[in-house]
């Protein structure tokens, strides 16, 4: 075999953004590809939900700008690697805070967090550093268009709201929350509008993403059909 007719090399790897409406399984995809390709995964969202927690923490009124950019200075977020799980968890000064992020005092608010730019400028600031030396698989809102947009695969998910508000509650029951189907599907609707219709990084697609409705696709099946793209897109950078 001459030159020309290797095949693609082994150890070149790509950037995976995955953009999507809340509680679309972005995550649950994230994580299966991120262990199948040995890449790092990252949940982007979990960044904007720790400033929020230590927004509320402080008792500042998530949507008073100017006061939350003013204790911005004093919000550290990180990733730790959890030996335990093998994944990578959100830091925030220190400590970890996954298991306080889910909750839906932190949901309630984090649109509004979400919504101001010099928070934005910061967590997309250490999101494009993690990605540098690529292999990672990121999930969010902006991921395709604003932090990766040289991506070579974009993936925007989407699902109907009723069966989002359905998975999300299975989620939040099984973790011992107290939270009605309603107030969970109110939720996701109202992140979804102002998410979507936010001035800095609204939730949006372009040309280049590939379009994953999973409302009546099992986990395997997305994971299936999204494993064709990266083939496709790794064939690409060959
Ligand atoms: O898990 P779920 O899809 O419900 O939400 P998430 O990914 O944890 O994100 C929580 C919130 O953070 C979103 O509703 C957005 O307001 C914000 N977010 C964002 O603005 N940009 C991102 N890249 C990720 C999340």
């Amino acid at each position: 075999m001459n030159s020309k007719e290797s095949p693609p090399e082994k150890n070149k790897k790509i950037n995976i953004a995955i953009d999507g409406y809340s509680s679309c399984g972005k995550g649950t995809l994230a994580k299966q590809l991120a262990q199948h390709l040995n890449y790092v995964f990252i949940d982007s969202g979990s960044m904007y939900r720790a400033v929020t927690l230590f927004v509320l923490d402080h008792h500042i009124d998530p949507q008073d700008e100017a006061s939350v950019e003013r204790v911005l200075g004093d919000v550290d977020i990180r990733f730790d690697l959890n030996s335990e799980t093998g994944r990578f968890e959100v830091v925030l000064n220190g400590v970890s805070v996954e298991s306080r992020i889910r909750d839906l005092r932190v949901s309630s608010q984090v649109s509004y967090i979400a919504k101001i730019s010099a928070v934005r400028r910061k967590l997309v600031e250490i999101q494009q550093k993690i990605g540098l030396n690529k292999g990672v698989v990121m999930d969010g809102r902006d991921i395709g268009t604003v932090v990766y947009p040289n991506a070579e695969l974009k993936i925007f998910m989407t699902a109907s709201s009723e069966v989002r508000a359905d998975r999300r509650f299975a989620e939040l029951e099984q973790a011992g929350q107290k939270v009605t189907w309603q107030e969970v599907f109110d939720n996701l609707v109202s992140r979804d509008t102002i998410d979507s219709s936010r001035e800095d990084s609204p939730l949006t697609m372009s040309s280049d993403y590939r379009v994953l409705d999973n409302s009546d696709l099992s986990r395997e099946e997305q994971f299936a059909l999204a494993m064709t793209w990266v083939s496709d897109a790794l064939n690409e950078i060959g």
